[in-house]
């Protein structure tokens, strides 16, 4: 069960996302370049990160893209920083919250006050390896098979509803690197692909 954005109405206009970034922008630029986004099906309609050097964000800013960095701020001050940054996201009115590849944790103040769904992807076959460094973990546990989970966000860390998985093999020499090469590589199949998928269905929740 999802909730559709326009139920009962014929959809109008492009499905307006908002990307939240902290690292190179792979998965960014591989949403820029699919066809729902080329298409005009999907609108990225800002780019936010929470580092203000992040690359992904230089790119956003690159490729033209609406692009704002609101600087991490931890300890009494993180409810705060919660709170601008989905105010911030409010004033461009998503149909839903992309999390490609961003590395902190949302409170469930941002998670109530966006009121939109978020969906993230993660470098790994989730519920195995969720947290901060997934490939690791499963170089650590010695598996043979990995690969991404593209997710709904809830309050816990990589344990909302799974919307799509794609699995990629482990081969006897990986290191780290590597291996998160080769999940990157199906993510950056797999995060566009499910994003026109909810895009076509006009989906902006899970249930
Ligand atoms: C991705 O592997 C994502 O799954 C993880 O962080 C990485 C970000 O890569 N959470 P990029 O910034 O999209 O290149």
């Amino acid at each position: 069960m999802s909730a559709l954005a326009h139920e009962g109405q014929a959809p109008s206009g492009p499905f307006r996302i908002a990307v939240l970034v902290s690292g190179t922008g792979s998965n960014l630029r591989a949403l820029c370049q699919s066809a729902a986004v080329q298409q005009g099906l999907v609108r990225i309609v800002g780019v936010w990160s929470e580092r203000p050097d992040a690359p992904a964000l230089r790119f956003a800013t690159d490729t033209g893209l609406w692009a704002e960095a609101i600087a991490f701020r931890g300890g009494s001050e993180r409810e705060a920083w919660n709170r601008d940054l989905a105010a911030a996201i409010r004033r461009k009115a998503p149909d839903l919250i992309v999390l490609a590849g961003f590395m902190r944790v949302l409170s469930s103040g941002f998670l109530r006050a966006v009121e939109v769904g978020i969906v993230n992807v993660h470098p790994s076959l989730l519920p195995d390896f969720p947290g901060a460094d997934a490939p690791a973990q499963a170089i650590r546990a010695g598996v043979c098979r990995s690969g991404c989970s593209v997710h709904w966000v809830d309050e816990g860390v990589d344990t909302g509803t799974l919307i799509a998985q794609a699995a990629v093999p482990v081969a006897p020499g990986d290191d780290v690197q590597s291996l998160h090469r080769r999940i990157q590589t199906a993510e950056h199949a797999l995060l566009p692909a499910v994003i026109a998928s909810l895009a076509e269905r006009r989906t902006i929740q899970s249930a």
